[in-house]
């Protein structure tokens, strides 16, 4: 089919949180050096998307340096709110559809894939919600196009108390998964959040957390406060081939 590709590159950043500065070294350190390797990817990425926590404090200024990094790269750059991001910000800044605080749901149809941004957050909270309802008559209108699905908490237990106790509620993992059973197209769920790579199921799909480009969340099953890692940053990179989604995830050198 004329202008869609094969594969189909969708890179996937995470919490960069520009602006932070509870973790070393300087955020936009670790987000630029992972848009300068984006932008080394053979072939070129296609689509961009940002699993939220772009900013730290959810201001302007913050979103501002966002897009000033993110300049130098051709491919579309979709994004989606984490808990430290403002809705209304984020969305003057990006120009995004809707209004003020309202919920940052849209989907948008990259050609050889649908892209469907799901807003997890809850504002003032760390833990997330989403509107399962809304995402059930989304995956309706286009049952026959292979969809990735992003959102900021990642739909899944990943074994740390600390991530889980600001995870989405068990029951609404419970509606999302009989949302997914009756859709097949969806090919994965990706989030971050948790600032590491993890993987799990949920309704019979594959669920990837993204790395921070930050700073990543220590291994440690047995926590409840989030401890910090000397872990590399890096990215996420979605392959879409021969209908079939691969998940790559590169490092970056600290
Ligand atoms: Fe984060
Ligand atoms: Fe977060």
């Amino acid at each position: 089919v004329a202008g869609v590709s094969d594969p189909f590159v969708l890179v996937h950043l995470s919490d960069p949180h520009i602006g932070a500065t509870w973790a070393q070294p300087d955020p936009l350190g670790g987000f630029a050096a992972a848009v300068e390797r984006v932008a080394r990817l053979k072939p070129a990425a296609d689509a961009i998307v940002i699993s939220g926590d772009l900013s730290d404090h959810g201001s302007a200024a913050e979103y501002q340096q966002v897009l000033d990094r993110l300049s130098s790269l051709a491919a579309p750059v979709f994004v989606l709110p984490g808990n430290h991001d403002d809705r209304g910000a984020m969305r003057d800044s990006f120009e995004l559809s809707g209004s003020g605080a309202e919920a940052i749901n849209y989907s948008v149809d990259l050609g050889a894939l649908r892209l469907i941004a799901l807003d997890s957050t809850v504002p003032g909270e760390a833990s997330g919600t989403v509107d399962v309802e809304w995402l059930d008559s989304e995956l309706s209108a286009a049952s026959d196009v292979p969809t990735v699905v992003a959102m900021h908490h990642p739909p899944m237990r990943i074994g740390i108390p600390a991530g889980d106790e600001m995870g989405i509620a068990s029951e609404q993992l419970g509606e999302l998964a009989s949302v997914l059973e009756r859709h097949p197209q969806v090919l994965r769920l990706i989030g971050g959040h948790v600032h590491r790579p993890v993987w799990g199921r949920l309704g019979g799909r594959t669920v990837f957390s993204g790395p921070s480009t930050y700073v990543q969340m220590t291994l440690d099953f047995t926590t409840h406060e989030v401890v910090l890692s000397d872990e590399p940053t890096g990215f996420a990179v979605h392959l879409l081939r021969d209908g079939e989604l691969l998940t790559h995830v590169s490092s970056l050198p600290s």
